[in-house]
């Protein structure tokens, strides 16, 4: 059998400007996908515009542009999984996370951490995620490179291994020194979309670095001096085990250490690592096919109730035409036309290795969290749903249409990008979402795509949590509290509070039962 090529299945995290989309490109760029580079940056209507022409996304009226983008270079297969950059933060970007191995976190120079950048760490942490840090626009008057470093070391409790030096920043911007190979990379006058030229020097002391930065020859001496003394050297199993970041300066703009990025990911990011998963955890070794969905990306286009479902492959050597068992169901799946996100094109896959994504087209069948097998059932574990934060009663603008919105309610909450609450008492279906755009992304999609106006009303509740208990015990928790009682899609009783007060109240109170932020589904 043919040895696959190592995989690195990565996802970058940022706030929204830090560089995130520049990087994409750029990393594509140097991945040899060159004619996605434009493309990423094509947003909104303009973004599925431009993705039309490929062939099964125009058969399929599905538009999967960018969610997941394949490049090779120097023999390795990098899969890149986008992660919805706004502001809000989305259920979709954290499974996306549970179908990584590892990220790259994105900061601007001169912002540092930002709040966004803190969130979507924290899910990596939680599921021990280990973080490449690239601090990006060094082309531009950043802040100090100590302070950036130690910010990220305080804030993040993280220890941090400078990859390689800045000479300047801004208009003072002379080149990169790398502090492992001693390698000087500076800018070769020709702008945008050059990588500059690499000169090897002997180390600090070599003249070469004088007449390569000029005036500030001594200080980028001095810092990247006291760098290699003051921080943690590599430890590729402390980065691996998520205590230490690998921290590489440069410009996605200019071209600046995006090469270094990708070796560095090739170098010592994780290859596939073992999937959580009951009755234990799934080696990438393991000779069945199996893998989970993480994502479902409905159509684009409204006369189509296709949908696209992203496996992430956990295990075994996938062939197109297998059948694959859904564990929830039971049910076996032809997989006859996967969809492999190499760069270039949508190609049929034939083959796919543990750490790859595929694309599912199906017809709403697969659902966030299922787990497939090719023989013995696994169940994957730790894609969530998590505890709206936001709840809204839906109001329908024709009343003759109430089928129709909740074909479109049912669909949009199994596709994962809302929660469907169906309360015991009354008949006004209760939407719950984790972030405010989420509902205006509701909306706009139950126009563009149902052909339903709907508005939302407050709801007297504020949020909601998964119960579980004695069955008793939890017979007699729905009776005393059917007013805020509900049933999730799956008929899960949900209970649902008027604020974190009383919450707090009844959680405390009622012992006997378990009240549960985040269910995965069973
Ligand atoms: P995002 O996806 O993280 O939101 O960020 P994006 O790549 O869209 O970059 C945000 C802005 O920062 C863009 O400028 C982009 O050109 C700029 N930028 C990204 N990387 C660098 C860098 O290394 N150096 C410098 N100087 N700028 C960088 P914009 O003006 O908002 O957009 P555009 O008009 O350039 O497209």
């Amino acid at each position: 059998m043919s040895v696959p090529a190592p995989r690195r299945t990565f996802a970058i995290i940022s706030h929204p400007d830090a560089g995130k989309t520049t990087l994409t490109e750029k990393l594509l760029l140097f991945g040899g996908a060159i004619h996605m580079a434009g493309e990423v940056r094509a947003r909104g209507q303009n973004r599925r515009a431009r993705s039309d022409w490929m062939k099964i996304e125009q058969a399929r009226g599905i538009s999967v542009t960018s969610s997941v983008m394949t490049f090779e270079r120097g023999g390795t297969v990098f899969n890149l999984l986008d992660t919805p950059g706004h502001e809000d933060f989305s259920e979709d970007t954290y499974r996306t996370l549970t179908a990584v191995d590892s990220a790259v976190m994105v900061i601007d120079a001169a912002r540092g951490i930002e709040a966004q950048t803190r969130k979507l760490f924290e899910v990596c942490r939680l599921r021990d995620v280990p973080i490449l840090t690239f601090i990006n626009k060094v082309d531009r008057e950043g802040r100090d490179p100590f302070e950036l470093l130690d910010e990220i070391s305080d804030m993040l409790a993280l220890d941090v291994a400078p990859l390689n030096w800045p000479a300047g920043m801004g208009g003072e911007f002379k080149g990169l020194y790398d502090l492992r190979s001693h390698k000087f990379l500076k800018p070769d006058g020709t702008g945008t979309n050059a990588a500059g030229a690499t000169v090897q020097t002997t180390g600090l002391d070599d003249p070469q670095i004088d007449a390569l930065c000029g005036p500030i020859a001594q200080r980028l001496r001095d810092q990247a001096e006291l760098a290699l003394g003051g921080y943690a050297t590599l430890d590729a199993d402390l980065y691996r085990r998520g205590a230490l970041t690998p921290v590489l300066f440069g410009s996605a703009l200019k071209d600046f250490g995006v090469e270094a990025l990708i070796d560095a990911l090739a170098e010592f990011a994780p290859a596939p690592r073992p999937q959580p998963a009951l009755p234990e955890a799934v080696e990438p070794t393991d000779t069945q096919v199996s893998g989970f969905v993480f994502k479902v990306q409905a159509n684009m286009n409204p006369q189509h109730r296709d949908r696209i479902a992203f496996l992430r492959i956990a295990s075994g050597k996938f062939r197109r035409g297998m059948k694959l068992r859904q564990v929830a169901t039971g049910k076996a799946i032809a997989i006859n036309s996967p969809i492999f996100f190499f760069a270039q094109d949508r190609e049929i896959a034939d083959e796919a290795f543990p750490g790859d994504i595929i694309g599912i087209p199906n017809h709403g069948v697969l659902r966030v969290g299922d787990s497939l097998v090719e023989k013995d059932d696994v169940t994957f574990t730790g894609i969530p749903n998590f505890a709206p934060e936001i709840l809204r009663r839906v109001r329908l603008g024709d009343p003759t249409k109430s089928k129709q919105l909740r074909t479109a309610l049912t669909d949009m909450a199994e596709e994962g990008v809302t929660q469907l609450f169906k309360p015991l008492l009354g008949s006004q279906w209760v939407v719950g979402v984790v972030g405010q755009l989420q509902l205006e992304v509701l909306i706009s999609r139950l126009e563009a795509e149902y052909r339903v106006a709907a508005s939302f009303e407050p709801s007297p509740y504020e949020t909601a949590r998964w119960i579980a208990g004695d069955p008793a015990e939890l017979k007699r928790f729905i009776d005393d509290n059917r007013g805020a009682m509900a049933e999730d899609r799956d008929g899960a009783p949900v209970f649902m509070a008027r604020d974190s007060w009383e919450l707090n109240y009844v959680t405390q109170r009622e012992t006997a039962i378990r009240f549960s932020a985040t269910r995965e589904r069973a």
